[in-house]
Order: structure tokens, then sequence, then C-alpha cells
């Protein structure tokens, strides 16, 4: 893809077998300098091993979503390290069978677990667009990926504190490239469906993946690299002139 050798990405939630994960790994095969960062310190150096071991340039560095001077810093580490931020991938999620079995409908939620889920993928996002977003428009470049989840197009009876912090990312994101667009920087966001990431073949049984083999309109159910592609585009020169746009990335799961 054009545009993306020699640039530099973040991506702000990268560990062995997840979507960050595979993205890195993508952006790396495509020249691009790469820092995985992650809660987990271990797994975001086990992906920058793999993509040095392979030739591509990366280093990991740990961090909070949750906390904006760890995420200020992670920022800073970027720039320090490579010399700019082009590429900001925000997929971080707590997606822990802790967090996610107790994210209960809207009469019962318990309010930790509200705030806490709105701390990291609402709250968490605007963190990094908001120190990344200076940086990117004095280069007069760059572009922003979300992550929000083809759940909050679709609607589920339980998960309302994951639904409803993801769905206000569509409103980050649009008012981000409102804001960075006169300025080279663009903002867009993708929906993943089911994916295969570690997480969620350990979180999911074989009949649910079956039935939602039988649900999409492809040949097979998704995997982390389905997302890589479009995210290395939406990094890249290819796709210019998006900025603000949405996709839904679930093998035609949610054809009405
Ligand atoms: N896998 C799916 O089926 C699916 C479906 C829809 C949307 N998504 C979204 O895609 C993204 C990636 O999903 P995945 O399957 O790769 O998930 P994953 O759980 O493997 O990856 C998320 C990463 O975020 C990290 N994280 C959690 N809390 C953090 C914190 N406070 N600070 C920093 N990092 C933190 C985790 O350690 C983990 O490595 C998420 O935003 C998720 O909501 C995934």
């Amino acid at each position: 893809m054009q545009g993306l050798r020699g640039k530099v990405a973040l991506i702000a939630g990268a560990a062995e077998g997840n979507i960050g994960a595979a993205t890195a790994i993508r952006l790396a095969r495509e020249g691009m300098h790469v820092v995985t960062a992650d809660l987990n310190e271990a797994n975001a150096k086990a992906v920058a091993d793999e993509i040095t071991a392979a030739g591509g340039s990366a280093v990991a560095k740990a961090f909070d979503i949750t906390d904006e001077t760890s995420y200020k810093e992670l920022i800073e580490f970027t720039v320090d390290r490579f010399g700019g931020l082009h590429g900001l991938f925000n997929v971080a999620a707590d997606l822990s069978a802790r967090t996610m079995s107790r994210d209960t409908d809207v009469t019962s939620v318990p309010l930790d677990i509200w705030q806490h889920t709105i701390d990291v993928t609402l709250s968490g996002y605007m963190y990094g667009i908001r120190h990344a977003l200076p940086i990117m428009m004095e280069q007069g470049t760059g572009s922003i990926v979300n992550t929000m989840s083809s759940v909050v197009w679709m609607g589920k009876d339980v998960a309302v504190s994951y639904q409803t912090a993801k769905s206000g990312l569509v409103g980050l994101t649009r008012h981000t490239a409102t804001v960075g667009g006169k300025h080279g920087v663009r903002c867009n966001l993708i929906s993943p469906g089911v994916i295969l990431s570690k997480a969620s073949l350990a979180a999911t049984t074989e009949q649910f993946r079956e039935e939602t083999l039988a649900s999409v309109r492809s040949t097979r159910l998704g995997v982390p690299d389905d997302l890589a592609g479009p995210v290395a585009f939406l990094f890249s020169d290819d796709s210019f002139y998006i900025n603000g746009q949405s996709f839904l990335v679930d093998g035609g799961a949610n054809f009405t």
C-alpha cells in the first residue's frame, strides 16, 4: 500500500494472537516502524519480538489506557523512538470473563463495571486521540482508527456497558475527523464481527462458532488478519479521501 514505508504506527492494544498483533505484524511488513503497546507488557513484547525476528522494526511498551498520563507517555515514547506518529490504532478492550460476565443488562449492571468499561473503551481512546492529534496536525498528516464492534449495530440483551461505551466512538471518530481533516489527519472507525482472536477463541464455544459461521455470508469465520488489511489501508495514502467513516468487518453478517 502507498505511503506506509518509513512511517510510524502505534498499536494501542497489541498482544499475541489478537487483532492488534496481526495489524502490527502487517504494518511492519509494509515497512512501518511499529510500537506495540498493551497493559500486559510481556504479551506486547512477544509481538515486537516476532516482528524484529522477521526483520521488521518494532518496540514494545506497557501502558494503561485508563490512565491519561500513561497514554501521553506512550505517545511521547513513540515520537522519541521513531521521530513521529503517523498511524494510531485504538484497539484495546477488556474482554476478560471477569469483566464481561458482570456486564449484564441496563437494569442490573454493577456501576463499577459500567465505569470501568467506559474508562477502557471510550475515555481511553479519547486520551490517545487528545495527545496524538496535535502531533499529527503539526506533521500535516496522520490516520487514526478506532475499534468499535458489530454488536453495537445489531443490539444485544447483555453487555450494556460495552455497547454503550463502544457506540460513543461514533461521535469521537466523526468529531476527530472534523477537527483533523483540514490539517491532513483522518479518523475512521472499524467494527469487527466475531473474530477468532486468542481471547475470543477461549471465550466462545464450538457451538457458538458453528452458529455464527452459519449466519455470515462467508466461507469461514473472521481471523485477526482480516482486520489488519483494512487498518493498513486506512493508514495508507490509498485511503486519502476517506475520513470520518465507519466500516463493518463482519463477513457480511449484518445484512438485513
Ligand atoms: N474478537 C472479536 O470477536 C471482536 C468483535 C468485535 C469487536 N472487537 C474489538 O476488537 C478489539 C480487539 O479485540 P481482540 O479480540 O483482539 O481482543 P483482545 O482482548 O485479544 O485484545 C485487547 C487488548 O487490550 C488490552 N487491554 C485491556 N485493558 C487494557 C488497559 N487498561 N490498557 C491497555 N491495554 C488494555 C488487553 O490486554 C488485550 O491485549 C477490541 O476493541 C474489541 O472490543 C473484537
